[in-house]
């Protein structure tokens, strides 16, 4: 009997201390949200946990009693979201590798998601010299600092990249808002203004333009925020963001076959590759070209972010996990479940039935996390489409890069459009 009673008398304290210590962060948050600095987590005390651990095997006296339990629980869950609940995930791609995709893995995750589609945009056409290519050094630096501002919920950085820029924080003009639910629900959505002309305009719901005090401030309350992002060239780039405490970040990076993103690219910028088609049914493809020197450029930065990732250095250490294309396209479940694992951040329903939705995956074949065929044939489709002299020059040009990921060389014609033979190995990747 005895020890009840102690342990109900420290609980008791304990629920007293807890309140004083209530108000305090209350007031220490109002601080911090008028300042609009980002919210530092809190840490718990071990002494909750104690009183938690006695309280629910505790009978209940009283209603109070199992009022004051369930704001126990209430409190200590608060504090553990805060503590390490919080994620940040980059999604780091290439274009014509499927990111928007991916991306929609974790758009659709829910309340919780705060997710960016492709800030960096701005960024890049902002620094965009009168040459077409942009000023490599000012946009790495640029791209890093918006990006630890943005995980930060921070809009002040970006801001200024916008064109035009922002008047009291309120843009017509984010790029691609409507990609983001996060930045089209209630929250988020002011009144429409007649006459203001928005292109990226929200498709849910009809909102006025974008007041980004109101986004920082639903990014805020967010558990989890997610940025896609095809401009990063360098993940070693991204270091300081990685050496962030704050942030806790992690790195998916998703990668593709670039000859598949070649017939790809061949196909969306038609014009920019009429020579090529043209050498590729004459002559030989000059490999001084600029095209060629851009995807070797692009290769090379996609392995050496790849092996930096690969090797763990201990900055990277548990924060780098590289994804191929074709793997999501031919095992969508299976893959967004690894990166939901990896990631750190439930997995909901609401996810795994958008995948269903909008994929083959289904329960039909052989299990959940089956594919169908149509997929791995819709992933090679490419193989029929790219002039075997051009497949030839990537491998030239990109072959450590197709080595490191796992795609076969092809030696011929016959063998580029043998279906029998497919050209993606299985690779196992570690994280
Ligand atoms: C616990 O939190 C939930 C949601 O945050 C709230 O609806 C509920 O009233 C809280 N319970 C108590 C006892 O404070
Ligand atoms: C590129 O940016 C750097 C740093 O901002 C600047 O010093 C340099 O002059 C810029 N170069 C060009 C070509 O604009
Ligand atoms: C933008 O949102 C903030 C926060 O809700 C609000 O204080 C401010 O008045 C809004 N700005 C405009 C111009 O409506
Ligand atoms: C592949 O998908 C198409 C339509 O999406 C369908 O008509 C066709 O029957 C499918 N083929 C196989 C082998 O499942």
């Amino acid at each position: 009997m005895r020890i009840k009673y102690t342990i109900f008398i420290v609980f008791f304290m304990a629920l007293v201390i807890m309140e004083k210590e209530n108000k305090i962060i209350s007031r220490v948050s109002d601080k911090l949200t008028l300042k609009q600095t980002p919210r530092t987590p809190l840490h718990p005390s071990g002494f909750s946990h104690l009183m938690l651990k006695y309280g629910v095997s505790f009978p209940a006296l009283s209603k109070d009693f199992m009022l004051m339990k369930r704001r126990l629980e209430n409190y200590s869950e608060h504090q553990e979201v805060m503590k390490r609940g919080r994620k940040h995930i980059l999604l780091l791609a290439t274009t014509r590798t499927g990111s928007s995709f991916v991306g929609e893995f974790f758009n659709q995750q829910g309340d919780n998601m705060f997710y960016l589609f492709e800030p960096l945009w701005h960024v890049e056409k902002m620094l965009t010299l009168d040459t077409g290519g942009t000023n490599a050094t000012a946009a790495t630096k640029a791209y890093r600092d918006v990006l630890q501002q943005l995980f930060l919920c921070d809009f002040s950085l970006l801001e200024s990249f916008i064109d035009p820029v922002p008047m009291d924080h309120i843009t017509p003009a984010l790029f691609r808002r409507e990609s983001s639910s996060s930045l089209c629900e209630e929250s988020v959505c002011s009144p429409v203004i007649k006459g203001v002309f928005e292109r990226y305009h929200c498709r849910t719901r009809r909102c006025g333009p974008l007041n980004l005090t109101m986004a920082s401030e639903s990014c805020l309350q967010k558990a989890h925020r997610v940025i896609k992002s095809v401009r990063v060239r360098q993940l070693e780039n991204l270091r300081p963001l990685a050496e962030d405490s704050r942030l806790d970040i992690k790195f998916i990076q998703l990668v593709r076959d670039p000859r598949a993103v070649l017939a790809s690219r061949m196909v969306a910028f038609a014009a920019k590759y009429k020579n090529w088609k043209e050498w590729a049914n004459g002559g030989n493809v000059p490999i001084d070209d600029d095209e060629v020197r851009k995807l070797k450029g692009n290769c090379d930065n996609i392995r050496l972010s790849a092996e930096v990732g690969l090797r763990q250095p201990p900055w990277l250490r548990g924060r780098y996990m590289l994804v191929r294309y074709e793997d999501i396209a031919r095992f969508p479940m299976k893959k967004a479940t690894e990166m939901y694992r990896f990631s750190g951040i439930p997995f909901t329903s609401q996810v795994k039935s958008w995948i269903l939705q909008n994929t083959q995956a289904s329960k039909e074949t052989s299990g959940v996390y089956s594919t169908q065929k149509n997929s791995s044939e819709q992933v090679e489709k490419w193989r029929f489409s790219l002039p075997f002299k051009i497949a030839q020059v990537v491998q030239r040009v990109c072959g450590p890069t197709l080595k490191l990921f796992g795609y076969k060389f092809v030696r011929n014609e016959k063998m580029l459009t043998d279906k029998s033979i497919s050209l993606i190995e299985d690779k196992v990747f570690n994280f």
